[in-house]
């Protein structure tokens, strides 16, 4: 008989969305087994635009510092540039990811921490140590070839793939962490909305100095275009790796238009044509190919499995939300898991992990969808078709710098058409502003606050009930920290201000009645946490004397607008609605 391993919760992948899950319940101390099909993390730097939130997630595990370190910095990512080829003609130039002017003190306002840009590659690694660190139980070269589940648990098959020694596990719950092409989603049945195979992609992950090139204009993304070629035929777009040496060319390629070679020598052709100057050198590190997909699952919880990242939605790297969206699965999974496990919570509260996390899979598959669309409109607008010749090409070239009247409307239609851009690479509220409907919200009776500027350009911050705390600079012990830096790590916070020591009570008694942690803070003109600018004051919507329960992913669970006869008992009420108890 096959040997069996037994566990808590079997955690199967370990990229971005794994590794999150697998930090954060060993961080928990939740007996669990990650195993993971290669032999270790991504080999290549694949998805890379890291957001202000994911960042955060990042600053929860304490690894933030470590992330920036191996990261491009923001101020290094901002100018998306379009040209004919990194020595030829440019195109166009927008500001991305905040870096813009007129953006810049939304980014700054929303988060204590900044957006960088990190291939998984480099990233994994920081996600890894910090797993291992919190005591994680990882296993690499280990594939899951069989998974099934009933009502008392689930019973998964993995190979050792060095070896061949195949051994069972059994656990009580699975997070399928698999990736787009998930074992664990088509085993165990989940139901999926969408096409697979919609567009298709090379990397070339390769070196070429491009200093001369890219320094003037930093960013994360350089597109060129050439006569002949339409979005779906694309040239080739970089990604910057390293500055400025370092990146990854795709090439985007139609397969009922063209075949492509993936050969190295093919690769080199496309990476010369597109840098455009023969003087530099290029090595290729590695050729990859990938599809776009745009589906998303219709549950993210069957029974006792759940799924998190590309496994539950798939979609092109438009807005840069995929490995975001992973890690806050994970985010959001992992602690309502440990609860649950531990005996605090009702089984119920895993419910809401669907609730809340598969209305922002489907918005951010739609989104990323939605955001091809002007991006695809910025060759034609510029003369430039598929099928057309090198002469043709050019003269359209000629014909939107020229000083006629087809000139100035093409490149007035330009300007426009790039506004549409910032709708993925400024979308903001996308990025930010997830608010969350289930039952672990309680919610207030007051009416969602509207949203006074676009919804998905712009983040509104709010303390309304589902929202994410607001982020304000307050300062303790003579050192600034975040609003968000007083929550966190695991446990429920109590935000209360000045005359609010009632709930500071009330959280202690309510947290030895429930068994779990409840921090009580005090934020406030001259308290533990000082508002000394006030900002706290402006943002928080409650009285100073109200109070916020604080999820411990930091999305706010309960509120109360003021003081209340009898906090304990407001207090105990919200607890029980939050953790599922009868
Ligand atoms: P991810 O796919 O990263 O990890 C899944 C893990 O599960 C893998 O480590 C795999 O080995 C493991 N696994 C799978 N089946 C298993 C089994 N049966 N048993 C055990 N382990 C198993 N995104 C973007 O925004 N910009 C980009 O440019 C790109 N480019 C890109 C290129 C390539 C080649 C790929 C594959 C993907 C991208 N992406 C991307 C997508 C991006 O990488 C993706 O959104 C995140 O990696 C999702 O993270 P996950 O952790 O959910 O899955």
């Amino acid at each position: 008989p096959m040997r069996t391993v037994d566990t808590d919760v079997l955690v199967v992948g370990a990229g971005p969305s794994g590794l999150t899950a697998s930090a954060l319940l060993a961080r928990e101390g939740v007996d669990a087994i990650t195993v993971n099909k290669y032999a270790g993390t991504a080999h290549t730097p694949r998805a890379h635009i890291t957001n202000q939130r994911a960042m955060e997630v990042f600053r929860d595990l304490g690894i933030e510092e470590r992330v920036r370190a191996r990261a491009l910095p923001g101020d290094h990512m901002g100018d998306n540039v379009w040209a004919t080829s990194f020595a030829g003609r440019e195109l166009a130039r927008m500001k991305a990811w905040g870096a813009g002017i007129d953006r810049k003190a939304d980014y700054e306002a929303a988060s204590p921490c900044g957006m960088c840009n990190i291939g998984q590659h480099d990233l994994e690694p920081v996600l890894l140590d910090a797993a291992r660190d919190f005591g994680a139980d990882l296993r690499f070269g280990t594939e899951l070839v069989d998974i099934r589940q009933d009502g008392d648990g689930v019973y998964a098959t993995v190979r050792e793939r060095a070896g061949g020694d195949t051994y069972a596990i059994r656990s009580k719950y699975v997070i399928g962490a698999d990736g787009g092409r998930s074992t664990v989603a088509s085993e165990l049945g989940f139901g999926m909305d969408g096409e697979m195979g919609l567009g298709y992609a090379v990397n070339v992950w390769l070196e070429a100095d491009l200093t001369k090139y890219r320094a003037h204009r930093p960013g994360a993304l350089f597109f060129t275009i050439q006569p002949g070629r339409d979005f779906w035929l694309g040239a080739g777009t970089y990604i910057t790796v390293k500055p400025w040496n370092e990146f990854v060319l795709i090439v985007m390629y139609d397969p009922a238009v063209e075949q492509i070679d993936l050969s190295e020598e093919a690769m080199l052709a496309r990476a010369r044509a597109t840098i455009g100057d023969p003087s530099v050198e290029i090595r290729i590190k590695d050729i990859s190919q990938w599809q776009m997909n745009r589906v998303v699952a219709t549950e993210y919880r069957k029974g006792r499995a759940f799924l998190v990242g590309d496994a539950a939605h798939r979609h092109p790297p438009a807005n840069g939300l995929g490995s975001n969206t992973s890690v806050q699965d994970s985010f959001n999974l992992a602690w309502k898991l440990a609860l649950v496990l531990g005996g605090k919570a009702g089984e119920a509260l895993l419910d809401s992990y669907h609730d809340e996390r598969q209305p922002v899979g489907r918005q951010v598959v739609d989104r990323a969808w939605a955001s091809v669309g002007p991006t695809a409109k910025i060759p034609a607008i510029l003369g430039v078709r598929a099928g057309q010749g090198d002469e043709e090409g050019a003269a359209a070239l000629d014909t939107f710098f020229s000083d006629t009247d087809e000139g100035r409307e093409r490149r007035a239609r330009l300007q426009e058409v790039l506004a549409e851009n910032n709708y993925q690479f400024n979308a903001h509220g996308v990025e930010l502003g997830q608010r969350y409907v289930s039952g672990a919200v309680v919610p207030d009776g007051t009416p969602a606050p509207p949203y006074t500027r676009d919804e998905q350009l712009h983040y509104h911050p709010t303390t309304y009930p589902g929202a994410y705390l607001p982020h304000a600079w307050v300062e303790h012990d003579h050192r600034r920290v975040s609003t968000l830096d007083v929550v966190g790590d695991g446990a429920f916070t109590v935000i209360t201000g000045v005359g609010g020591e009632g709930w500071l009570l009330a959280a202690e008694k309510v947290a030895a009645e429930f068994g779990v942690t409840v921090v009580g803070r005090v934020v406030g003109s001259g308290l533990e946490y000082d508002d000394v600018y006030g900002d706290w004051a402006r943002i928080r919507e409650i009285d100073e004397r109200g109070a916020l329960l604080v999820r411990p992913d930091r999305h706010i669970a309960w509120r109360s607008m003021d003081r209340v006869a009898d906090p304990v008992a407001a207090l105990r009420e919200a607890m029980r609605h939050v953790l599922a108890i009868e």
